[in-house]
């Protein structure tokens, strides 16, 4: 098992097939300028988990609030339906709260619809707090 950013163009273009199982409206060619756009403009960075091919996938990002300090969000985490329950999701988040440690990051945070009621157990069990509600309004 193998853990790394995804940076190059080759490496985010074979990954598309896995983010858009959580992604599914995302066409390839919106997915490759967006994450162009985010990697250039908002330090967005793709997280890969490989195990004889790509396993699990992270979209990843480090922001600074005025009263908590840096944190890293997690903006996109998938393993495939297939793959799923042997260890990927945990060894990758594992993987991303080491490398936010590392850049002096004092939470871990993420967002999840509050439709993904199986991830929020993944996310509990792996010792995330539920911490805020986020609210959001529609804008066009
Ligand atoms: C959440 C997710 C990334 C976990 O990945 P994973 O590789 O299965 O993670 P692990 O094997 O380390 O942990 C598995 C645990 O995740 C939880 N889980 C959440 N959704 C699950 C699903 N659809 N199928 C199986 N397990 C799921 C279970 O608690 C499971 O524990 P168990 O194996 O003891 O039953 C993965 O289930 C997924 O991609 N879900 C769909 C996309 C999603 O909702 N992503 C989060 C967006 S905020």
């Amino acid at each position: 098992m193998e853990i790394a950013f995804l940076d190059d163009e080759a490496a985010i273009d074979r990954s598309y097939a896995l983010m858009a199982r959580l992604r599914p409206r995302l066409s390839r060619g919106d997915y490759l300028a967006a994450v162009s756009r985010l990697m250039a403009a908002h330090g967005y960075r793709l997280v890969g988990l490989h195990d004889d091919g790509l396993r699990a996938l992270a979209g990843i990002r480090i922001g600074e609030w005025l009263h908590t300090g840096r944190y890293l969000e997690v903006e996109d985490l998938v393993t495939a339906e297939t793959d799923r329950s042997r260890g990927y999701g945990r060894a990758l988040l594992g993987w991303i709260a080491g490398y936010a440690r590392q850049q002096d990051c004092r939470q871990l945070r993420l967002v999840s619809g509050v439709q993904r009621v199986d991830a929020h157990r993944f996310y509990q069990r792996e010792g995330m707090a539920w911490e805020a509600k986020y609210f959001s309004m529609d804008l066009a």
